[in-house]
């Protein structure tokens, strides 16, 4: 059975974004023309899944309700969940225990943007998985700030080490995972780390030394990027606008993917492309409603009549 729930994490104080982060959720920042939640939002439902749990500080979470509502817009549904302390990030299966009722699930950081040649595909293989867990894998030159993980010459996972002063590898575990349904009770074992943090990098090491933690490498052609800092916040804006404005390809837009997974039929994208204004955005998209007329009417009229 595939993955059919997500938890998009979007907690935190953003310390290493003040003062823009004084008064606004990390997340909800601008990347280029987008709330940032957007892009791993936009990940988790190119992986299928429609079910999604968005967890948040008190404080924020009207924010994101106010942004995403129900999710009906994007034929998917979700439901709100207080992080009253940002206890790390595997405290988001304890947040959620009740609502993912034993079953499995993927989590993606709200500050992730992952692009990629193929993502759907690799996102749904493993999805589709049913043993063990799914991490990413990409090669940075900071690694000291993420996650490490390393391989023996073979390409065996060895060990996966939470932000090591000296990482022996150079590849960052990125923030998507996906966990087959033991992830609550190996998160309800876990314990704060020195930190005082429950961390996802623990669970994960559960994972590896059950033998049971797949790690997919992503390949030079695809980006990830996380946007945590000032530099990394304008870095993420600069390649969705190169891409976007370059290649005249959408980054990150829920809406698209909806309509391309669907989830949504055309007419109700035509709605959504009517929200977005006079933007550029709103523009592309009802241009995308617009060139699946085959598509449109049967579907239009569905909707319609419904
Ligand atoms: C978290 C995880 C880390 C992962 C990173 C990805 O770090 O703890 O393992 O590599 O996300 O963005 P944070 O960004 O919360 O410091």
């Amino acid at each position: 059975m595939s993955i059919v729930k997500g938890i998009l994490l979007a907690g935190g104080s953003g310390t290493r974004l003040h003062p823009m982060t004084l008064a606004a959720s990390k997340q909800l920042l601008p990347v280029y023309d987008k709330p940032m939640v957007y892009y791993p939002l936009s990940t988790l439902m190119l992986a299928g899944i429609r079910d999604i749990l968005l967890i948040s500080t008190p404080q924020d979470l009207p924010q994101f309700r106010r942004l995403l509502g129900s999710g009906e817009r994007l034929g998917i549904r979700f439901t709100y969940a207080e992080q009253p302390r940002p206890d790390g990030i595997a405290q988001a299966f304890h947040i959620g225990a009740e609502w993912l009722n034993g079953e499995p699930v993927a989590l993606a950081l709200g500050d992730n943007l992952v692009h990629a040649d193929h993502l759907s595909t690799l996102l749904r293989r493993a999805a589709a998985r049913d043993d063990g867990a799914t991490i990413f894998a990409y090669q940075v030159r900071d690694p000291e700030r993420y996650g490490v993980i390393s391989f023996t010459e073979d390409g065996r996972a060895t060990d996966i080490v939470e932000k090591p002063p000296a990482p022996r590898s150079n590849w960052a575990v990125t923030g998507l995972y996906f966990y087959d349904g033991r992830v609550g009770e190996y998160a309800r074992n876990l314990k704060p780390s020195a930190r005082g943090e429950l961390e996802i990098t623990d669970l994960n090491r559960i994972y590896l030394e059950a033998g049971r933690l797949h790690v997919e490498r992503l390949s030079r052609g695809c980006a990830w990027l996380d946007a945590g800092t000032p530099d990394s916040l304008i870095q993420a804006a600069t390649f969705v606008q190169t891409i976007q404005t370059r290649a005249g390809m959408l980054v990150g837009c829920p809406e698209e993917v909806a309509f391309r997974m669907g989830f949504i039929h055309a007419v109700q994208l035509r709605a959504e492309a009517r929200r977005l204004g006079k933007t550029e955005l709103g523009r592309v998209l009802a241009e995308l409603a617009d060139s699946a007329p085959g598509l449109t009417l049967a579907s239009d009229r569905s909707v319609a009549q419904a």
